[in-house]
């Protein structure tokens, strides 16, 4: 079992987070994996951002649940990368799994929908991904734990992971609770113990986010399933080192 490395929001220590380019460059550098948050716009359509307002990252104001789609997308966000040639902006969940579909990558789609619980959310989710036949390759992951166990009564077959930020006692008899297939942890939770104990028990971990080498190494070290890091390079330079 080698580690595998995903692109946390895309390549986001150089791009703008959950922009195609963001995507396209953790796919050029070899990242075996990309993360993804998704939430759902005023007219019920998945589009990736991670703030529940598109204040931080746009060139405008708003919650996305109060923004339609045709405007969402419309919405420049990359605007503190001058320098980027094309204009990025906040693709919908379909046209990443458009493009995704045409590649190898392992798809980790972080349901958003802790501070507001999208209607319907994880049923439009699921068709989608599955429209694009790439359900084999993809993991739902969210902090609305709720949310992960309707995902698997609506999809039994679907790969979910809790995510978490405090220490959960027994992380492994947890996601088996929520019939969830893997863990992830912040960093800071996850020991050599954790990895092995929860792993005995067949669930994966893939710890967040990950970008000082020093920690890379040691998880690396210690056979954690999945890293997910802004720097998706210099992960998989510490990979190769290994
Ligand atoms: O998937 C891990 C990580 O993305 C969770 O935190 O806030 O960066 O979405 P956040
Ligand atoms: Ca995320």
């Amino acid at each position: 079992m080698s580690t595998k490395i995903f692109a946390h929001r895309g390549y986001s220590s150089k791009y703008p987070e959950n922009t195609m380019p963001a995507f396209l460059a953790a796919y050029k550098c070899g990242a075996h994996g990309i993360e993804l948050d998704v939430q759902l716009s005023q007219d019920g359509v998945p589009v990736i951002i991670h703030d529940e307002a598109v204040n931080r990252t746009t060139n405008s104001k708003g919650l996305v649940k109060e923004l339609t789609a045709s405007y969402l997308t419309k919405l420049n966000a990359g605007k503190r990368f001058k320098w980027l040639s094309r204009k990025a902006t906040i693709p919908t969940l379909e046209e990443v799994l458009d493009w995704m579909s045409k590649t190898n990558l392992i798809l980790n789609i972080e349901l958003k929908n802790s501070v507001f619980p999208y209607k319907g959310m994880e049923e439009i989710v699921i068709k989608m991904v599955h429209d694009y036949h790439l359900a084999s390759r993809t993991v739902y992951s969210s902090f609305n734990h709720d949310s992960l166990f309707k995902i698997h009564k609506i999809d039994s077959a679907a790969e979910t992971a809790p995510l978490y930020k405090k220490s959960i006692p027994v992380p492994w008899e947890y996601a088996k609770s929520i019939h969830a297939s893997a863990i992830h942890p912040h960093y800071r939770n996850v020991t050599k113990e954790l990895i092995e104990t929860t792993q005995q028990h067949q669930i994966q971990v893939r710890a967040y986010t990950v970008n000082q080498t020093k920690l890379i190494n040691r998880l690396i070290s210690w056979k954690i399933n999945g890293i997910i890091t802004d720097d998706p390079k210099q992960a998989l330079a510490c990979l190769e080192a290994f």
